[in-house]
């Protein structure tokens, strides 16, 4: 077997505390759009907002010199740095360097297209740095795990990331992969017509069983799902089954601004007689004046495009109809709509059987598309109920949170379906050695088969052997069939071994596993074979089903396999690595299922080999993610010091201000001196020229020790003025202990005398009062002495008794005297007991305060000693001409 065992147990100890509260991230990735949502305790479920608070973010990243920006910024570069700009990256996903996709983006986007080791596609900026695909989308994943931490306040590791329903294992490696290098962790990928339907089931029940298509229309494909919906009753929650999806992969909303510029260009080109192709800004400009364009022919029958100094410093202007656009498109038209009527004849369904089509997607908004399904399905049948831009990330944490059970969560169960035929080979074994080797193909998950089931093969074989796995036919043009050869190994040994132990006719089952995120693999593989002990045998035979199989290897067996558990094997396969990114309590629930070992199942090796288009390997990852975290702390250090001088150049204005002759008998003029204040207006005069020099030069450090300088000379007001601010309330608490201790000795020593005349035993001594007496006198004269000498002193002198000392010497006296009145009353007559706790539980007044005014004292812990000698105080509560805190003008 491969490594797991002791991968799980590490993983389970170190994650599972964490996973106690962790948030769950949705992210998504549109070939234009990100859209990401948190769900974190406490925060209101929502679509997460940008830095510029918008619900939606251009999925763009691009460099400006040096500065890396995403979004809006990121994709308008282009028309200054055409290879610096890279937008419609989703394209690119996985794609081999050769595919027709990857020549379409190159008819799209002006970036510079490299090949890659894995021969996948890296884009390469102007100074020549290569970024692959998954870097830059991780990137974006960084990006948008950045801002989900700053609302979440805490660490944001499990993600859930949408990918269209046709994405294949190639692709969904790339997701994956992306995630990792951006530093999250899978929770599962969600088929995006599915994440709608969980949306739409979050507010609505379905007593009667119900179909409804989801029609999403995005900008690099459109893709129709049937979903069933059925709420048996309330406590087993809602069923969502995809039923059926169709796609193409040729239309959708980036084809159509294809179009659009391509009439813009013909339009310039003919009036100017150049060619705009030559000019990549200009290509840039005409490719985002198209957007805008399609955008206003949405509402309106003609638009005009302005561009000016396009190219050659020629300005463009040009007038396009509507109809004119459309006509550009006729031959896409019968496209549009077809994904519907391909998902319903998978499905096995008529429209008949439909209650609605669900739009979502952005280019639902595009006129020519809405209404091709609008004919193709009928007005009546037409949706617009969920929102179309964001139903699908907000199911997709729905769905997350389900995942990670951390949340409740609506209880809505989902099963997908997986569109390909998945097809395992191998070669047969020979009847005789000189036979030609013959190969057995069988269909292992055909397509529209339920995501997250298992599926065990049976062979009957000696040696080691190869099981290769193919989509039936390519899954998009240029793409490989072939994705993965898993060669079993040991099986000579184990099949020796069981043999020994009695055996008859020993077999191999490999267990094929199509996870709920839509990846394959081979989960396990053991030698297995029945001996003749009717006690053991009978035991395994629940476990494997009966009867041993008959031919070579044909017996198949679909399981069901336990919902949840499929989606660790999605990662798993997704890594060569192994279980990097199981979930715990999953690969828990696998392994208490198992058989444990018995002598008649061995265990044997699976080693996994990706032929085609591999996905990264840790090595890969592990490169990729430490360029992304250099570029993410040099950013981090920009800001620092962005924010260093910021609030240096901040500070010096409030400075300045404070100063200014025209504010008089402010706080701070009040709390200062003549010496003081010039000895700051020189300091501010040097700071102000040297931001002026230096200021773009120098370091974070400098920054912060210029500041420094200047709020050593401004402490010493600010403390005279804090001092002031809080002399009234401390004096005012050491006169209420003064107080309330001289009360309780007076009431003690009452109470004493009458006790010693009933011939009671008292609750103190004379020694203890007369010592609680003489701290409260030391107190008494402490304050009176210092008192006097603090109201000499004025505003703008340095205070002689200091806050923090008064309050430590009223806690000497509130602890002395509580000592005392906690005491209970010495056990004598049971009686006299009684009445005397009650007593002095509750009448006390000096015990009332003390828990009060305890509270009020706790903060204030400066040794009792302290402070020396100087003069004077304030005798009324001073300062703040009309009330105004110190720093406000
Ligand atoms: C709800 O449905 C589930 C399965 O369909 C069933 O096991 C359960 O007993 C039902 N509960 C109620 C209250 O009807
Ligand atoms: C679909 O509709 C047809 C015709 O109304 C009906 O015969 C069939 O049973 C329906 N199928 C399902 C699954 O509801
Ligand atoms: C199975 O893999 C383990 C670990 O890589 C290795 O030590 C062992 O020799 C392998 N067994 C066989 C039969 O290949
Ligand atoms: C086969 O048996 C031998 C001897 O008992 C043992 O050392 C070896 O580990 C066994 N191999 C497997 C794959 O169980
Ligand atoms: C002193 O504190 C008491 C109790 O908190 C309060 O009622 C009284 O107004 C205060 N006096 C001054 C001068 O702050
Ligand atoms: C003194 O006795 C009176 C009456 O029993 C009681 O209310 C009061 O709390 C006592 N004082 C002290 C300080 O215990
Ligand atoms: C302490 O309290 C007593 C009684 O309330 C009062 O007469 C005296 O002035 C107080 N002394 C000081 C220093 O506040």
């Amino acid at each position: 077997m491969r490594l797991p065992v002791l991968a799980t147990t590490l993983s389970l100890l170190s994650l599972l505390p964490r996973s106690a509260l962790a948030s769950v991230l949705a992210i998504d990735y549109g070939t234009d759009w990100i859209k990401a949502s948190v769900m974190s305790p406490g925060i209101p479920f929502d679509v997460l907002l940008n830095k510029d608070s918008k619900r939606k973010m251009q999925a763009s990243v691009g460099w400006k010199k040096t500065d890396r920006l995403f979004g809006t910024d990121a994709f308008n570069l282009a028309s200054r740095f055409p290879s610096d700009s890279f937008s419609s990256i989703k394209y690119l996903q996985a794609a081999p360097f050769d595919s027709d996709i990857v020549s379409y983006y190159t008819s799209i986007s002006t970036a510079d297209v490299v090949k890659t080791a894995r021969n996948t596609v890296a884009l390469k900026q102007a100074d020549g740095n290569e970024w692959s695909v998954e870097e830059l989308v991780g990137m974006q994943f960084s990006y948008v795990k950045q801002l989900a931490e700053a609302l979440a306040e805490e660490k944001v590791t499990d993600v859930i990331v949408t990918v269209p329903p046709f994405y294949s294992q190639f692709q969904r490696d790339a997701v994956v992969d992306a995630i990792e290098i951006a530093g999250l962790r899978t929770l599962a990928l969600i088929n995006d017509g599915t994440a709608v339907a969980v949306n739409y089931a979050m507010t609505r029940t379905f007593p009667t069983p119900e179909y409804h298509i989801v029609f999403d229309a995005g900008a690099s494909s459109i893709r129709a799902t049937v979903v069933s919906f059925s709420t048996s009753n309330s406590t087993s929650g809602t069923q969502i089954t995809v039923a059926g999806v169709g796609y193409d992969l040729t239309t959708g909303g980036t084809e159509l601004d294809r179009r659009l510029r391509e009439i813009l260009i013909e339009a310039f080109n003919t009036k100017n007689k150049r060619d705009i192709h030559e000019d990549p800004r200009g290509m840039a400009k005409l490719w985002k004046e198209a957007g805008r364009i399609k955008t206003i022919l949405s509402a309106n029958t003609e638009a005009t495009a302005t561009v000016e100094s396009l190219a050659w410093d020629i300005d463009f202007k040009t007038k396009i109809t509507r109809a004119s656009f459309e006509a550009a498109c006729e031959d896409m038209k019968d496209r549009f709509a077809k994904p519907i009527d391909d998902a319903l004849r998978n499905a096995g369904l008529t429209l008949e059987n439909v209650t609605s089509v669900i739009l979502t997607g952005g280019s639902t908004r595009t006129p020519m598309i809405q209404a091709a399904v609008r004919a193709a399905v009928g007005d009546e049948k037409i949706a617009l109920n969920v929102n179309a831009d964001e139903a699908a990330v907000l199911g997709a944490a729905l769905h997350g949170a389900s995942l990670s059970r951390q949340f409740k969560t609506k209880n809505i169960k989902v099963t997908d379906i997986n569109p390909f035929d998945i097809q395992a080979s191998y070669l047969a074994t020979s009847a005789s050695p000189l036979a030609k080797p013959r190969t057995i193909t069988t269909v292992v998950f055909p397509g529209g088969s339920k995501s997250g089931t298992k599926k065990t093969l049976t062979f009957k074989r000696k040696e080691d052997f190869v099981i290769n796995f193919d989509y039936k036919t390519p899954v998009a043009p240029g793409f490989p069939t072939r994705f993965m050869e898993v060669e079993i190994t040991g099986i000579a040994e184990a099949i020796a071994n069981l043999t020994e132990l009695g055996a008859s006719d020993p077999v191999v089952k490999a267990t094929l596993t199509m996870s709920e995120s839509g990846f394959v693999s081979v989960s396990n593989a053991i030698a297995f074979g029945e001996i003749k002990d009717e006690s053991i045998a009978g035991k395994l035979k629940g476990f494997f089903g009966a009867g041993s199989s008959s031919a070579d290897g044909e017996e198949s067996t679909p399981e069901k396999a336990p919902p949840r558990e499929s989606d660790s094997s999605s990662s798993a396969s997704a890594t060569p690595s192994g279980a990097s990114n199981s979930t715990p309590e999953k690969e828990k629930d696998e392994k208490n299922k198992k058989p444990t070992p018995k002598d008649n199942t061995i265990s044997l090796n699976i080693t996994v080999v990706f032929p085609t288009i591999p996905p990264m390997t840790v090595e890969h990852k592990k490169n990729a993610r430490s360029r992304l975290r250099a570029i993410d702390l040099d950013e981090a250090a920009v800001a620092r010091k962005e924010e260093a001088r910021n609030s240096f150049e901040s500070y010096l204005y409030r400075m300045r201000d404070l100063l200014d002759e025209e504010n008089r008998d402010t706080p701070f003029k009040q709390c200062s001196q003549e010496s003081e204040r010039k000895a700051l207006a020189a300091k501010l005069e040097e700071s102000f020229v040297w931001l002026h020099d230096r200021g773009d030069v120098a370091e974070t450090s400098q920054f912060l020790d210029k500041r420094n300088a200047i709020e050593i000379l401004e402490r010493p007001i600010v403390h005279r003025y804090q001092e002031i601010e809080a002399f009234p309330q401390a004096l005012n608490s050491s006169q209420m202990w003064n107080w309330s201790t001289r009360l309780f000795l007076q009431d003690a020593r009452t109470n004493m005398t009458a006790d010693a005349a009933a011939d009671q035993p008292s609750k103190w001594t004379t020694a203890e009062l007369d010592a609680l007496e003489k701290t409260l006198k030391e107190h008494e004269a402490w304050l009176d002495e210092w008192v006097e000498k603090q109201k000499k002193v004025k505003m703008n002198q340095d205070p002689v008794i200091e806050t923090t000392e008064m309050r430590a010497r009223a806690k000497v006296l509130e602890t002395a005297l509580a000592r005392l009145v906690k005491r209970k009353v010495p056990k004598m007559a049971k009686k006299t007991k009684t009445t005397s706790e009650t007593e002095s539980t509750t009448a006390s007044p000096a015990a009332e305060t003390s828990s009060a005014a305890t509270e009020a004292t706790a903060a204030a812990e400066t040794s009792t000693t302290a402070a020396g000698a100087q003069e004077t105080v304030i005798p009324t509560p001073p300062v703040a001409p009309e009330g105004k805190p110190y720093d406000e003008l």
